[in-house]
This record gives C-alpha cells, sequence and structure tokens, in this order.
C-alpha cells in the first residue's frame, strides 16, 4: 500500500513559506492569488512532510533535508516530480489540495508503480459534471451504493474523487496525443460500503484498445466532509500508441 499524508492547514505564519519553500517556489508563491496560495501551500506541505518522512525512512540514521532543500516542480504535463537538492528523486509523488485541505502520496514507481490522489469535498454536483464523469452502468452501480439512489452527492463525489486519482496516476504516462476523459474511466467495486462508508475492493479501469483492460487498485476514505482517495498505475503498464494523424 502506498505511503499518504493528509494535512489540514487552517492558516500560514508568515515564516513558514521562508522555512519550507526553495526559493523558485517562493517566487511562485508570491505571485499566486491569496486563495490559490493558500491551498497551493498546504498541497506542497503535505507532499514534503511525506517526502521528508520517506527520506528519514531511507536515510538510515541520517536526518532528512530540510523542507527547503526538496523542491516540488510540475512536468509539462502539470504532474509533480521532486529534487532533493537539486537531483532528481526516483519516486512517485501525487498531490492535491481542497480549501485548506490537503493530500499527498508516495509510491516506488518500480515496485509499486505511479500513483494518483485526490481530495474532494462533499457537496452537490451539477448534472451536466456527472454525465461527464458517469456511464450509464456506472451511475446504476452508484444507485446500489447509496440509500438516497444515484443523485446521492456523497456518492457521486465519491465516483470523482477516486476517477480523479486514476486520471492522475495514469495521465502522464501517456502520450498527450491521447485524451482521457473521466468517463473513460470505469469503476469495479467488489464490496459496497452502505451509507456513505467507503466501499472495499475497487479498481477503476482504463481500456486503452479493444480487448486491452488496465485495473488501477484504489482505495477511497471519508474523513469529515471530505472524501479522500488514490490509485496506483501498476508498473508494467505499457501505453498506447499515439492516434494516427488524419
Ligand atoms: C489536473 C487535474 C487532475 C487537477 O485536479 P484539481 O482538482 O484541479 O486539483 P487537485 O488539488 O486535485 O490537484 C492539483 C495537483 O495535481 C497535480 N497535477 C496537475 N496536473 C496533473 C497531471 N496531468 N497529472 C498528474 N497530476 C497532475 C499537480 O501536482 C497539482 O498541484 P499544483 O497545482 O499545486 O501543482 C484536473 O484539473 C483535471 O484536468 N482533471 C481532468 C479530468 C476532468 O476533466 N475533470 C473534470 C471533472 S469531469
Amino acid at each position: 500500500m502506498p505511503r499518504l499524508y493528509r494535512v489540514c492547514c487552517p492558516s500560514i505564519s508568515e515564516e513558514l513559506p521562508e522555512a519550507w519553500l526553495s526559493p523558485r517556489e517562493r517566487a511562485f508563491y508570491e505571485r499566486c492569488s491569496p486563495r490559490r496560495r493558500r491551498s497551493w501551500w498546504v498541497g506542497r506541505w503535505a507532499a514534503k512532510a511525506l517526502l521528508r518522512e520517506h527520506l528519514r525512512a531511507e536515510g538510515g540514521g541520517c536526518p532528512p533535508p530540510s523542507p527547503r532543500e526538496i523542491e516540488i516542480v510540475p512536468t509539462p504535463s502539470g504532474a509533480p516530480r521532486v529534487l532533493v537538492k537539486g537531483e532528481l528523486l526516483e519516486v512517485s509523488l501525487s498531490l492535491a489540495h481542497c480549501g485548506d485541505r490537503g493530500l499527498a502520496g508516495l509510491a516506488d514507481p518500480t515496485r509499486e508503480g505511479r500513483i494518483g490522489v485526490d481530495i474532494e469535498r462533499v457537496r452537490p454536483v451539477h448534472p451536466r459534471l456527472a454525465e461527464r464523469l458517469l456511464r450509464p452502468e456506472e451511475r446504476k452501480l452508484l444507485e446500489e451504493l447509496s440509500p438516497q439512489g444515484g443523485d446521492d452527492p456523497c456518492t457521486l463525489v465519491l465516483a470523482w474523487t477516486l476517477k480523479e486519482a486514476a486520471y492522475k496516476a495514469l495521465r502522464p504516462a501517456l502520450p498527450s496525443e491521447v485524451s482521457l476523459p473521466l468517463r473513460a474511466l470505469r469503476l469495479r467495486i467488489r464490496d459496497r460500503g452502505r451509507g456513505g462508508s467507503a466501499p472495499d475492493g475497487v479498481s477503476v479501469v482504463y481500456a486503452p484498445e479493444e480487448g486491452r483492460e488496465i485495473a488501477l487498485p484504489a482505495e477511497a476514505e471519508r474523513v469529515g466532509d471530505f472524501w479522500l482517495a488514490w490509485a496506483l498505475l501498476p508498473p508494467a503498464f505499457s501505453p498506447p500508441p499515439p492516434p494516427k494523424g488524419p
């Protein structure tokens, strides 16, 4: 199971960004609007705390690098990669933020695969978004999950969170020409929790080509008003070829 770190950060003190951000991250932070700043910060905080735990465990008793020495840099796709003192760290990291909540997930890319995490607040979901999110057969699945039926915000947001986690694990592994709408990701659930509890035996299935299915094991957890989820793309995944031009 991948390692996760959850944080709630209602306020940011003056000193924290100075102590936790590299000069490049600090410059980005200063350019953000106050709302984006808070959310972006809380994601970095969760990710760096998790990375320091990992580096401490790997360091054989040596103290881990300071948060400022750990830099999280976006790749062209937007997915994060990690530099420690300027050197690329071979880990799979994913992060998510929602208001003052942050979630980070870390996996070993060769042993566990590529991780994606997401966090979403349970709230009413616009019918058009629900349509973009779900296939008709998934609506039936959600109806079975919830005593309130398929329009229950709790189960809709659960599905959304799981799919966005799988999207983040998968998107960076695909050629940029291959599109990945959330409807192309299918939920599979073995044991159904009831009344808003998390279901067991969840995977998110991606079928890149006729007759080929890749199941990303996934898990969700309800914390207060939020669903938190992770999904893992297995290490053996080979991406489909980019679509042929017109
Ligand atoms: C990229 C996307 C997954 C980000 O999700 P979000 O809810 O806006 O934001 P989150 O807090 O959950 O995640 C943000 C983090 O995801 C990561 N991220 C961004 N693009 C990514 C990508 N292509 N692959 C993996 N991770 C990515 C970054 O670390 C980012 O953190 P940062 O902005 O602080 O650098 C989302 O905007 C998206 O494009 N989803 C595609 C599917 C879709 O259309 N969803 C709409 C609902 S139907």
